[in-house]
């Protein structure tokens, strides 16, 4: 069997390179889907051989080998399952949740926040895989680093990209200095001859222009630059109110606010479910309102959608989300995850699932056209942004619940 039978040509160059040439770190960054996992994996299977090796010609009993990603759910479903199903290895945690292979203690350190630090200290390690590298605290990361003194150590990342400024581009991927040893592979999803041609086709057509596109298809690392919600189209999504089918299933987002510039705005919408296509049905948006006014509207809201309609809330306001709570207003606190958050608003937009009446559409047009990339930072800047935080908040949870629903009643 040619090795282009069982590998990408993309991942046969990793891997050639990886059996060839010296190198203290590699990485692999680049679009969803591309077969980065894939080939890491494979990679860490040499490593491990590696070890092994290395540690019976020093008649070392104790060989460790960091096995890094997010969290410990990440480490399995990424790495310990994929190795599962790629090999048929099914490698079980001790106590201490490590894993065991080829007589190597695969020891594993939870990057996500500074609390992984010190799993990652005390002791010298062969080498390191680190998933979702970008993910991870940056002294953690570095802690890995350091474990992995031992001459010839090898460490090999794997990685989405992320805004240009961030320091694994700048710090590692942009390090060209031979003795820093560091070997980075960029893959688009082309690069993944394995998957199917009409879901690459569909994925294109339905992930949102601009950064989002670059990143996830082209694997470029890119930030923000215009207006956020490129694909919106007043032309095609604002409509008729007479357009507005009967049955929709109907919920809010609230965001909530006072002085001028920071209006509280609650946006109503009501999801098609033969359709699939939501439909902001009413912005409600003032300043100068005390409580016992958004209390008014949520009961009118109440009256005209049901008395169980969801609340999606800002939870910046607790005191404002209980209040409402005692008034037997069904709100919740949002997930304000602004990134996860705009990128399926956004993904709706693009696929043409969300429409807006046109007697309600002002406001939602005056600040989507406005509401722009702060470049630097890599989010949205902070203005124009009231309408767009409460129908994201309303959009993102109501859909985020129903699927993880599907999800938990799939594995429950
Ligand atoms: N050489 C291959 N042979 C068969 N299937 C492959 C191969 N490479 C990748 N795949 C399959 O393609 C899919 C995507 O690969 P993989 O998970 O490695 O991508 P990724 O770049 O890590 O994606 P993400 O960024 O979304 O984590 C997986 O289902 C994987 O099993
Ligand atoms: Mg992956």
């Amino acid at each position: 069997m040619a090795l282009n039978d069982v590998l990408t040509p993309k991942q046969a160059e990793v891997l050639h390179t990886y059996l060839t040439v010296p190198f203290k770190m590699m990485i692999n960054v680049g679009a969803v889907r591309a077969g980065k996992t894939y080939i890491d994996n494979i990679l860490l299977m040499y490593e491990l051989r590696r070890v092994a090796n290395l540690a019976k010609k020093r008649n070392d009993k104790h060989p460790q080998f960091i096995l890094a990603g997010a969290s410990s759910g990440s480490i399995y479903n990424n790495i310990i399952a994929e190795l599962s199903r790629q090999f048929g290895l099914d490698l079980r945690p001790d106590k201490h949740n490590h894993y065991h292979l080829f007589g190597v203690d695969i020891v594993p350190v939870y990057t996500a926040s500074i609390a992984g630090l010190s799993g990652a200290r005390g002791f010298t390690s062969y080498g390191a895989y680190v998933n979702e590298t970008t993910l991870a605290n940056r002294e953690v990361f570095n802690e890995i680093r350091n474990r992995c003194s031992m001459e010839g150590s090898h460490i090999i990342c794997d990685s989405n990209p992320d805004i240009p400024t961030h320091w694994l581009k700048t710090d590692f991927i942009d390090n060209h200095d031979p003795v820093a040893g560091i070997i980075t592979y960029t893959f688009t999803i082309d690069d993944n001859t394995f998957l199917d041609p009409d879901y690459v086709t569909s994925l294109k057509a339905s992930t949102p222009k601009g950064m989002f596109y670059d990143r996830a298809i082209n694997g470029l690392w890119v930030t923000g630059d215009g207006i956020v919600y490129q694909d919106f189209n007043k032309d095609t999504m604002v409509i008729d109110d007479s357009e507005i089918p009967d049955g929709l299933e109907y919920y809010c987002g609230v965001d909530w606010g006072f002085a001028r510039g920071h209006e509280n705005v609650i946006t109503v919408m009501g999801d098609d479910p033969d359709t699939d296509i939501t439909y902001l049905t009413d912005i409600f948006s003032s300043t100068g309102k005390y409580i016992d006014y958004w209390v008014d509207i949520a009961h009118q809201i109440q009256e005209q959608h049901g008395y169980n309609i969801n609340f999606w809330c800002d939870s910046a306001r607790p005191e404002y989300v209980s209040y409402f709570q005692q008034k037997s207003i069904n709100a919740r606190n949002a997930d304000k995850s602004v990134m996860d958050g705009i990128e399926y608003c956004s993904q709706r937009i693009k696929m043409g699932k969300f429409k807006i009446l046109r007697s309600c559409a002002k406001p939602f047009l005056d600040d989507v056209f406005q509401y722009v990339w702060d470049p630097v930072k890599g989010v949205p800047k902070k203005e124009h942004d009231n309408v767009m935080d409460s129908f994201r908040y309303g959009l993102f949870n109501q859909h985020k619940r129903v699927e993880n629903t599907a999800i938990n009643s799939i594995y429950f």
